[in-house]
């Protein structure tokens, strides 16, 4: 036997570099923050704040809007040092064209100009008068102060701002904001944590963590429990690793006997391809493969905090996928927990197998109002959509119609692959009822999908989402930093939830 891998011991929630937000209804001249920031518009008017300016600054600001320093792009930052006072103003773009999302942004490059110039105290006018989006200001104020250096030995980079106060904002938006704003963070934390610190065990110990409220129950399954209960897809990716296993349930009741929202992530915390094994190239960024299962510890986190009145099921599969000497191979069948049988025809397909345990287990242990799904599922998915769009497959109108609308509330993009009978005849095995893989080189993120049906109780509705392009690797902006998780799909699952 091998010694069991060291875990760094931790606390993994309520991490933050932005101690409090808050509302505040005070003039500029009550203002005494390190930097005060407002906004200017691609025709050069300003947000509320720029009424209250005094004739030096105003000068000031006239003279770099003339020399041409000051466009009013979205995410543009230009300083000033007037009377005593740090400001900076802020691009956020054509002012026709403002929504929650150009307002996210623009106050998550305010939050890293705070940062940049290591103040502890910052004050930004609302970005979003009249658009009803301060929850948008709340999340780029949060997401913009993301860092992730825990393996950095002198941190001396990690810079924590104490107060950010937003003038003139909607409090009750503004909270849920930053609310959600922490929730993605601590989820990117799990997500960027490398495969020998973000082991199944550590999935475990966030769901612990983060269920300590009343509203919430868990319950952990180790490798032995769920193999004697007939759960043959994990337990059969599992074989070939001896880290430990979970399969793991978080249920959050706060509407009696509502039925339950069910949402199943894919907890894969490192993936080699087991026996049918991936190439060296960029394999270390399949630590990553977990990041289904932070949208599901993400969203819960954000439950625990908001306490909206439903009922919602988190449920993870997590496993790693490694090539020891009991791994599964191909050729193997398994008996998944809904009964299916399925023929392994690449060891390296293993997500929509663990997923396959994850979403039997929803279909009858509930009576889900719906479920979704999320994993980063196939390759396939980066060669269609790349890293911009999310793949949605779904058996349910009027359930995709709903993750359509909150795509475009929450900028969370998707787009939709159709799960036709031509494509879910594509996995039917010769031997098996089913088997792990499409016709090769064709489809592959529809024939994980199709397979994934074959799961879902039927009846359900059910939306499955492909983050493999999404959830880490797209071009870093102001509240997404380079080489990170995104925790994409937080976002749009919460608006989901509250509609
Ligand atoms: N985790 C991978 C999918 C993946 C690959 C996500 C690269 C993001 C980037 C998944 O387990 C996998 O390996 N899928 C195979 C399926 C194939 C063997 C049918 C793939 O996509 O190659
Ligand atoms: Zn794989
Ligand atoms: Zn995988």
């Amino acid at each position: 036997h091998y010694p069991l891998r060291r875990q760094r011991q931790m606390c993994i929630r309520d991490r933050s570099y932005i101690d409090e937000v808050k509302s505040v209804k005070i003039s500029l001249k009550e203002v005494n923050s390190d930097l005060i920031c407002f906004g200017v518009y691609k025709d050069k008017s300003m947000t509320p704040l720029g009424n209250e300016i005094d004739e030096n600054l105003k000068q000031t600001i006239d003279s770099a809007i003339e020399v041409g320093d000051i466009k009013g792009k979205n995410g543009e930052v230009n300083f000033f040092y007037v009377n005593d006072h740090r400001y900076a103003l802020i691009g956020l773009g054509e002012k026709e064209n403002i929504d929650s999302n150009s307002v996210r942004l623009a106050t998550g490059s305010a939050i890293r100009a705070a940062i940049s110039k290591k103040t502890k105290t910052v004050t930004l006018d609302c970005f979003c008068s009249g658009l009803d989006s301060c929850q948008a200001m709340g999340e780029g104020a949060v997401l913009g102060s993301y860092q992730f250096l825990d393996y950095k030995t002198n941190n001396k980079n990690h810079f924590e701002i104490k107060k950010v106060e937003v003038l003139g904002s909607n409090k009750e938006q503004l909270d849920k904001g930053v609310a959600i704003g922490r929730a993605i963070c601590f989820a990117r934390d799990l997500g960027n944590h490398p495969g020998n610190t973000a082991t199944p065990t550590f999935l475990a110990k966030a769901a612990e963590e983060i269920s300590s409220v009343e509203e919430m129950t868990l319950k952990v399954y180790d490798r032995d429990e769920f193999t004697e209960m007939g759960m043959g897809g994990v337990a059969g990716v599992a074989q070939g690793t001896d880290e430990p296993p979970k399969f793991i349930v978080v249920e959050y009741n706060n509407a009696g006997n509502d039925k339950p929202k069910v949402i199943v992530g894919k907890g894969l915390t490192f993936d080699s391809g087991g026996i049918s094994i991936k190439g060296a190239s960029k394999m270390d960024e399949m630590k990553y493969d977990m990041c289904g299962s932070i949208v599901v510890l993400g969203v819960l986190h954000a439950l625990s905090i908001l306490k909206p009145k439903i009922n919602v099921v988190g449920i993870i599969p997590s496993t790693e996928n490694l090539n020891g000497s009991k791994a599964y191979k191909p050729g193997d069948i398994l008996t998944a927990y809904n009964g299916k049988t399925i023929e392994v025809l690449n060891t390296d397909a293993e997500g929509r197998l663990i997923l396959a345990d994850g979403l039997s287990y929803a279909s009858k242990h509930y009576d889900p109002e719906y479920i979704l799904d999320f994993a980063t599922l196939t390759g396939a998915m980066v060669v269609t959509l790349g890293h911009i769009a999310t793949g949605v497959m779904g058996t349910d109108d009027s359930l995709m119609n709903k993750v359509k609308d909150s795509s475009e509330k929450t900028g969370e993009k998707v787009w939709e692959l159709p799960l036709w009978p031509e494509f879910c005849k594509q996995i039917k095995s010769n031997i098996a009822d089913v088997k792990n893989m499409g016709s090769a080189g064709q489809a592959g993120s529809i024939a994980a999908g199709a397979f994934l049906k074959e799961f879902v109780g039927e009846s359900i509705p059910w939306v499955h989402f492909d983050i493999a392009g999404t959830a880490w690797g797209s071009k870093p902006t102001s509240i997404d930093p380079k080489g990170s998780a995104t925790g994409v799909g937080i976002r749009l699952v919460l608006d989901m939830l509250e509609n």
